[in-house]
């Protein structure tokens, strides 16, 4: 059975709507743990269009569980990571013009870059994970930069239908074997829900599931405690 691991993004898409105080995340991240969450993950985009420092800072005093700060490798916001220190820092791709992560980080292009984010992070003792498509050049590779973890891309899993559902669901175990046999931990994430989390769940080897916009949307409507007690019932 997966870790779930809450992304809280969107409770500050909500405040930032109107710029005040409220919704607060680090209030949502206390709920969530209290729902039996095993983490809280944030994004702190360059554009700060949600997360804001204050947030990250609350939230590394604040929380029980464990904090990944999902993060690009621009240097100012290295610089922040390394100060905060958080449990884990997952390292995405960031386009401004983009509405979510779109794909993976190109490890393979980006390798001398990505390597130098990853032993900065490192050197303060923080566990860096990739978020990579599931893909074996991209796996091979974040071995060699010395990632501890990756976070494989669930999107194209769960963009699919059907037979390509079927086949994308193959790839991402074919991937989860491959990482682990060259001694990466793997984790997993991005467009999961309640209809399509449970296949994953399923997938031995997967220490976390990282979900986000699914669970802050069903907590609109049944509340957050909720909404997470529900995605944990699924990924058992
Ligand atoms: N994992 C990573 C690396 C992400 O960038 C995101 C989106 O912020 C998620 C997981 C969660 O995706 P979703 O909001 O679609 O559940």
């Amino acid at each position: 059975m997966p870790k779930l691991c809450v992304n809280i993004d969107h409770i500050a898409t909500l405040r930032q709507a109107r710029r005040g105080r409220e919704p607060d995340p680090v209030l949502a991240a206390g709920i969530c743990e209290r729902a039996g969450c095993d983490g809280i993950v944030v994004h702190l985009r360059e554009d700060r269009r949600h997360i804001q420092e204050r947030d990250i800072y609350l939230l590394k005093d604040a929380l029980k569980t464990k904090l990944n700060l999902e993060m690009s490798i621009a240097q100012g916001i290295v610089d922040i990571a390394t100060d905060l220190k958080p449990d884990c820092a997952t390292l995405v791709p960031e386009k401004r013009e983009e509405i979510t992560t779109e794909g993976g980080l190109d490890v393979i292009k980006g390798k001398e870059r990505i390597e130098k984010a990853v032993e900065r992070l490192q050197e303060k003792e923080i566990k860096v994970s990739l978020f990579i498509d599931p893909e074996l050049e991209q796996i091979k590779a974040s071995k060699e930069i010395g990632a501890d973890f990756i976070e494989l891309h669930t999107g194209r899993y769960a963009n699919a239908q059907g037979k390509e559902q079927e086949r994308e669901l193959k790839d991402l175990v074919i991937a989860k074997d491959k990482a682990i046999e060259l001694g990466l931990k793997v984790n997993a994430g991005h467009g999961l829900n309640y209809q399509n989390v449970s296949s994953v769940a399923a997938i031995s080897g997967i220490q976390e599931l990282n979900i986000g916009h699914s669970i802050i949307s069903q907590a609109v409507f049944v509340g957050l405690e909720k909404a997470v007690r529900e995605m944990r019932e699924l990924c058992i």
